[in-house]
């Protein structure tokens, strides 16, 4: 069994639906649940759904993301996970960091990568008039929201969406897509998951 822990810095939505996909005959198992921020919503869903919890506050570390890092890495080698999902974790990790653990580590992009790498997706997503969004899960590799695509899924932009409609249009797809992939990728399986909606 695979051994996974999840990075958030919010509410989480996305590790609950990663944490309750991993059941029965699921080839991996929710190890701990690790945030930057100690009052991240998140952390109480996790506890509430019997998953192991750790704080790392950013905050403290100020510009010294080394340290930063440092810590994170200490947390993780003590859960001694197999595979990390980022699930809304809000930090930019440098190469240094993610070099530890490429091959094993996934994000959650709210866009249809390889566009709108980094913050504010919907709303470029609208300005650039695109007519259809949606949300990647990639492998963390050292250039940010750039490393090979798992899985994506897309939403068609209608004339009255504004960036909030949308985020909320896709959240639930991004629930969809994150477990499919999990699944396939702790069973060593890279085929990309699309899905259409
Ligand atoms: C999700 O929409 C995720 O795609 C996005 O943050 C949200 C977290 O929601 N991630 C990023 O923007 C990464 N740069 P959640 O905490 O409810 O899962």
């Amino acid at each position: 069994t695979k051994r996974v822990a999840i990075l958030i810095s919010g509410g989480g939505s996305n590790m609950v639906t990663l944490v309750n996909s991993m059941t029965g005959d699921h080839p991996a198992r929710p190890v701990l649940v690790l945030s930057n921020d100690p009052n991240a919503g998140g952390l109480a869903k996790a506890r509430a759904l019997n998953v192991p919890t750790f704080a790392v506050d950013h905050k403290p570390f100020g510009k010294d993301r080394p340290a930063f890092e440092a810590a994170l890495q200490k947390a993780l080698e003590v859960a001694k996970p197999d595979i990390i999902c980022l699930a809304g974790f809000m930090r930019i990790l440098t190469p240094e960091f993610t070099r530890n653990w490429e091959g094993r580590m996934l994000n959650i992009h709210p866009s249809l990568l390889p566009k709108y790498k980094g913050l504010h997706t919907h709303v470029r997503a609208l300005e650039a008039g695109d007519t259809e969004h949606g949300c990647s899960v990639h492998e963390v590799t050292a250039e940010l929201d750039g490393g090979p695509i798992l899985g994506q899924a897309k939403i068609a932009i209608s004339a009255d969406d504004t960036a909030e409609t949308l985020a909320a249009r896709l959240l639930p797809f991004e629930h969809q897509l994150y477990p499919q992939v999990l699944q396939r990728y702790a069973a060593g399986d890279r085929t990309p998951v699309m899905i259409n909606g």
